[in-house]
C-alpha cells in the first residue's frame, strides 16, 4: 500500500485557483516589450478586434517532454482577450486552423505508435528528435478582417521545442514561415498599427518585422503558462505595465552566434561539439567584436520612462555598493525599472570580454514622479578571471570601470575601481583539461563596442583603489577522502531509530552490507528504462513523478521512498490516478503524464475495479525558466519556488528536478527554454531564488540540473563537450556555483554529455574535485535519466557506469535498473571504496530522513 498524498476531489480548489492568480502575475513581469510606437497599451473598444496567427488559440504554455507541466487549464491568448472584454471577430479562421492543426496532431500520433509499436523503446528515442508541429496556417483573406476595428491586428507567432532535439534554423522554427511573412504583412497593408505577438520558449529571427512599415509594437510574450492568456491581456491593455527584460542576446542574423555553424547538428557532427568561442558567450560576444543585435542583452521597454542616477559608489571589504535612485519620470502610466551593474575589466595577460554583469535589481512599481532608492552589491571575487597556466583566479592590475544602466548598451559608466598589482582570489589545481585542440577565439579592444562619450567617461571616472588585504586567497584541500562508518550498537539499526535520535544516521549506514548500500544509490526502477518505466514517469508513490528511491528497505530497515519529479516550468505530475479500495495504486489507470504510451509499448491496461478511487493531481504551469528569468526579479522567481514548493509538498514530492541552468549558448538548443539565460550569474542568482522558494517548505528540495555543459539536444547522452578550463569555469559552472553558495540546493543533476572526455556522471573532476571540494557542496548528486543504460546503436562515445558514479561521489543512479545495483555491488573494492561508498548512502539517506522528520 502507498501513501496517498493526493486528493479525491476532481473540482478545482482553491490551491489551484489561487496559485493560477499568483502564477498570471509573475507572468505579467517576464513579459518583454521590444518594440512600441505608443500603439501600446491598447483599451477596449466597442468593435470587434483582428486575432491571428498560431499562437493566437493554439498558445504555448512551455515546452515539451520532463519540462512539460500537466495543468488542469491553460488560458490560450484569445480566452485571455475576451476574458479583458474584447470581442474577437476573427474566430472563422481561428477555428479552421485549430481544425487542420487537430487532424495533422492525429496524423502525427499514428505515426509515433507506429514508430513505437515497431521499435518498442528505442522507437521512444527516435520519435522524440521529430516532435510534433503544427501544420502551415491558412492565409488571411479579406473576408477575414470585414467590419475589424482598424486601429489595430493582434498576430501570434507561436513555437515549440523540447528535449531530444535542437531547433531548426528553417522556416516555422528559428525562421518566420513564408505564410507567416505574408499575413502579417497582409495585416500591416489594412490596419492602422499591427501588434506582434511573440510566443516562443526562446530567440527567433525578427529581422523581417523590423523591416515592415506598420508593426506598431512587437511583445515577447514567451512561454506563460497556464495563466500566460490572461497575463499577457494584463500586458496589453496597460494594466500591468511592461517590464520584462532580456536575458539572451536576440541577434540581428542567426549568423552572428559565434558557434553559428559548428553548434550541434549545424555542421553534421553531433559527437564533438567545440566551444570555440571560450567566454565569449553571448553579450561577452556581441559586445567584444563590435557586432549589433537585434534586441542586447538585458534589453526591454516600458509604456513610461525612468531616469536612473547612480548616488554612490563605495567599497565595503570585497564588496561593490552601488547606490542608484531611479525615478518613473513619464506621466501616465506606473512601472518598474530594472538597474544592471556592468564591470569592464582591464586587459592584461588574460583577454576579458569588453563587460561582465556584476550586479542588479528591480524596482518596485513606481507611480509616475515616484523615486526609490536600490542598493546593489557585488564581490570582487565574482568578476575574477581564470587564469589556467597558475589555476588561479585572478583580478589584475588596472582600472575596472563600474557602469550603470537599464541594459548591455546602455550604460554610463559611473566610476572606476582601481588595483596596483594582481590579486590572486582564489588558488586552485588545473581540473577538466580540454582533450583536444580548440581554435579559441579572442577579441581585442580594437573590436570592442563604444559609443560617444565613452572615453571622456572614462577619464572623468572618479577612482576607488581597491585594498589587496581585504581579499586574501582563498585554497582547496583536494586530499580529503571519507572515512569508513563504524557503529558499535548490536542491533538492527532502523530509520525510525536515527529519527528518533536512538541512533545516527552514520550508525544506520555502517551496518548497511554492500547489497543494501547499493540498493540505496540506484533508483527504484529495477527493471531498467526500456523495460517497466518509463522517461520521466517511472515513480509508483507518486504518479507521474519521474522516479523514487528505492522502497527494497522498508520492511528490514524502515527505510522509506522519496519521490523525484520534474519541472521546472511547475510541477510534473499525472492529473489523475486510479487505486483500488486498498489504496494500491493500479498502474496504467487514469490521465498518465505519459498519454498512452506505456499501451503502445506493449504494457497491458488493467481492468478498473468497480470499487477503484480516482486521485487528483492538479498542478500550476508556471512561466518558463527563460521567462521567470525576463523579470529580474528574484522575489518573483522564489514567489514561482513556493507555488512548486506548496505542491510538491501537498502530493508528497521530495525532490524537484529543477530548476535548469544550462547556459544560452546558441539560440538552437532545444531546451533553452528550459534555462533562464547567456549570463552565468543571471542563471545562479534566479536558481537560487527559485530554491528559497521550493526549499521554504518543509523537506522538500530542488535539483539543479543539467550539471555540466549540456548545450545540445541531438545526441545528448553520448556528445563530447570540448572547451577550455577557463571558460568552464568562467561561464558554465559559475551559475551552479552561485546558486550553491546562495542557496544550499538539496540536490544536484548530472547531465548526459561528457566534459573534456569524459561523461559528467562519472567525472571526478567537475564532481569529486570542483563541486564537492572547492565548493564544498554537501547535497545529494543524482545522474541524469537512464544515462547509464548502455547505448542501443553504436556511438562514438560510450556510455556512463554506476560503479564510477559512485567513485566521481554521484550519489543516486536514475531511474536505475538492477544491472547498476549489480555494476555498484562488484565496483567496490575496485573502482572504489566501502568509505565512498557509505558517503553517497548517507547522503541519499539524509534526505529520506528530512522528509520523513517530524
Ligand atoms: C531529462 C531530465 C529529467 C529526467 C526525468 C531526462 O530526460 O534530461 O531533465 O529530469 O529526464 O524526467
Amino acid at each position: 500500500m502507498s501513501v496517498i498524498h493526493a486528493g479525491k476531489t476532481s473540482g478545482m480548489s482553491n490551491r489551484e485557483k489561487r496559485n493560477l492568480e499568483r502564477s498570471r502575475r509573475v507572468a505579467t513581469e517576464g513579459m518583454v516589450l521590444l518594440q512600441n510606437n505608443g500603439v501600446l497599451p491598447v483599451s477596449v473598444s466597442s468593435k470587434a478586434i483582428a486575432l491571428f496567427g498560431s499562437g493566437a488559440r493554439r498558445t504555448v504554455k512551455g515546452g515539451t517532454g520532463s519540462g512539460d507541466v500537466n495543468s488542469r487549464v491553460v488560458y490560450n491568448v484569445e480566452q485571455g482577450l475576451e476574458e479583458a472584454g474584447f470581442t474577437i471577430g476573427s474566430k472563422k479562421w481561428l477555428q479552421l486552423h485549430d481544425e487542420n492543426c487537430t487532424k495533422a496532431f492525429y496524423a502525427y500520433a499514428d505515426n509515433f505508435a507506429k514508430i513505437v509499436k515497431e521499435q518498442g523503446w528505442a522507437g521512444v528515442m527516435t520519435a522524440m528528435t521529430d516532435p510534433y508541429r503544427d501544420p502551415q496556417e491558412p492565409a488571411i483573406t479579406d473576408d477575414d478582417i470585414r467590419n475589424l476595428d482598424n486601429h489595430f491586428a493582434i498576430y501570434v507567432v507561436a513555437r515549440t521545442s523540447g528535449e531530444g532535439s535542437d531547433r531548426k534554423k528553417a522556416a516555422g522554427d528559428y525562421e518566420l514561415s513564408e505564410i507567416e511573412v505574408t499575413n502579417i504583412t497582409f495585416l500591416t497593408e489594412h490596419f492602422d498599427n499591427t501588434i506582434v505577438i511573440i510566443n516562443a520558449g526562446g530567440v527567433i529571427d525578427t529581422k523581417p518585422l523590423r523591416n515592415l512599415k506598420g508593426i506598431g509594437a512587437v511583445l515577447l510574450m514567451s512561454q506563460a503558462g497556464a495563466a500566460g492568456g490572461l497575463a499577457l491581456a494584463d500586458v496589453l491593455t496597460g494594466k500591468v505595465t511592461p517590464s520584462g527584460h532580456l536575458t539572451t542576446t536576440w541577434a540581428d542574423s542567426y549568423s552572428d552566434y559565434p558557434n553559428a555553424s559548428t553548434f550541434s547538428y549545424m555542421n553534421g557532427d553531433v559527437n564533438d561539439e567545440f566551444y570555440n568561442e571560450g567566454i565569449y558567450v553571448g553579450y561577452r560576444y556581441f559586445d567584444s567584436f563590435g557586432i549589433t543585435p537585434a534586441y542586447p542583452f538585458g534589453y526591454g521597454l516600458s509604456y513610461t520612462d525612468f531616469e536612473i542616477k547612480t548616488s554612490d559608489v563605495k567599497l565595503d571589504g570585497e564588496k561593490v555598493v552601488v547606490t542608484v535612485a531611479v525615478k518613473n519620470t513619464g506621466n501616465t502610466y506606473s512601472g518598474r525599472e530594472t538597474v544592471q551593474v556592468y564591470v569592464s575589466q582591464p586587459q592584461g595577460k588574460l583577454k576579458k570580454a569588453y563587460q561582465v554583469l556584476a550586479g542588479f535589481k528591480k524596482t518596485s512599481l513606481l507611480s509616475c514622479g515616484q523615486c526609490e532608492e536600490l542598493e546593489i552589491r557585488f564581490s570582487l571575487r565574482d568578476i575574477a578571471s581564470y587564469d589556467e597556466e597558475k589555476a588561479q583566479y585572478i583580478l589584475e592590475a588596472g582600472k575596472y570601470f563600474v557602469r550603470v544602466g537599464n541594459y548591455s548598451r546602455n550604460t554610463k559608466i559611473v566610476c572606476a575601481l582601481e588595483i596596483d598589482n594582481t590579486i590572486v582570489t582564489e588558488q586552485l589545481a588545473n581540473k577538466l583539461a580540454v582533450d583536444t585542440e580548440l581554435s579559441l577565439i579572442e577579441a581585442d579592444e580594437s573590436k570592442f563596442i563604444s559609443y560617444p562619450g565613452e572615453a571622456g567617461q572614462k577619464a572623468a571616472a572618479k577612482v576607488l583603489a581597491v585594498d589587496a588585504s581585504l581579499l586574501p586567497v582563498r585554497t582547496v584541500d583536494y586530499g580529503s577522502a571519507p572515512e569508513l562508518m563504524t557503529t558499535n550498537k548490536d542491533y538492527t539499526i532502523t530509520l525510525k531509530d536515527v529519527l528518533d535520535h536512538k541512533a545516527g544516521l552514520e550508525e544506520l549506514v555502517a551496518q548497511l552490507t554492500v547489497e543494501e548500500l547499493a540498493d540505496i544509490t540506484v533508483g527504484s526502477a529495477r527493471g531498467g528504462m526500456g523495460q517497466n518505466s518509463t522517461i520521466g514517469a517511472a515513480s509508483s508513490a507518486c504518479p507521474g513523478a519521474a522516479g523514487d528511491t528505492t522502497s527494497d528497505l522498508i520492511e528490514s530497515r524502515g527505510i522509506m521512498n522519496i519521490s523525484l519529479a520534474d519541472g521546472p516550468a511547475g510541477l510534473r505530475l499525472s492529473k489523475n490516478f486510479v487505486t483500488d479500495k486498498d489504496n494500491n495504486i493500479i498502474e496504467g489507470l487514469g490521465d498518465s503524464s505519459m498519454g498512452n504510451l506505456p499501451q503502445l509499448l506493449g504494457i497491458p491496461v488493467p481492468e478498473r475495479p468497480e470499487d477503484a478511487i480516482d486521485y487528483y493531481q492538479y498542478c500550476t504551469a508556471l512561466p518558463i525558466a527563460t521567462h521567470l528569468a525576463q523579470t529580474w526579479d528574484l522575489e518573483a522567481i522564489k514567489e514561482a519556488g513556493d507555488i512548486a514548493g506548496e505542491e510538491m509538498e501537498e502530493f508528497g514530492v521530495t525532490l524537484w528536478l529543477a530548476p535548469g541552468m544550462n547556459i544560452h549558448r546558441n539560440p538552437l538548443c532545444g531546451r533553452n527554454f528550459e534555462y533562464y539565460s547567456e549570463d552565468p550569474l543571471v542563471a545562479g542568482m534566479c536558481a537560487a531564488a527559485d530554491t528559497s522558494g521550493v526549499q521554504s517548505h518543509k523537506g522538500c528540495g530542488t535539483t539543479i540540473k543539467h550539471f555540466a555543459l549540456n548545450n545540445q539536444e541531438e545526441n545528448r547522452t553520448h556528445s563530447n563537450s570540448h572547451c577550455s578550463e577557463r571558460a568552464i569555469r568562467e561561464i558554465y559552472l559559475k551559475g551552479f556555483e552561485i546558486a550553491i553558495r546562495e542557496s544550499h540546493p538539496k540536490a544536484l543533476m548530472t547531465s548526459y554529455n561528457l566534459v573534456n572526455g569524459v561523461h559528467a556522471a562519472n567525472n571526478c573532476e567537475l564532481l569529486a574535485d570542483i563541486l564537492r571540494k572547492e565548493w564544498g557542496y554537501e547535497g545529494l548528486v543524482m545522474t541524469d535519466w537512464g544515462t547509464t543504460d548502455p547505448a542501443q546503436q553504436e556511438f562514438k562515445y560510450g556510455s556512463s557506469n554506476a560503479a564510477l558514479c559512485i567513485k566521481a561521489s554521484n550519489d543516486l543512479t536514475m531511474p536505475g535498473s538492477q544491472r547498476d545495483v549489480d555494476d555498484i555491488v562488484h565496483g567496490v573494492g575496485k573502482d572504489f571504496s566501502m568509505a565512498q561508498l557509505q558517503a553517497c548512502a548517507l547522503r541519499v539517506l539524509k534526505l529520506v530522513a528530512e522528509t520523513y522528520q517530524e
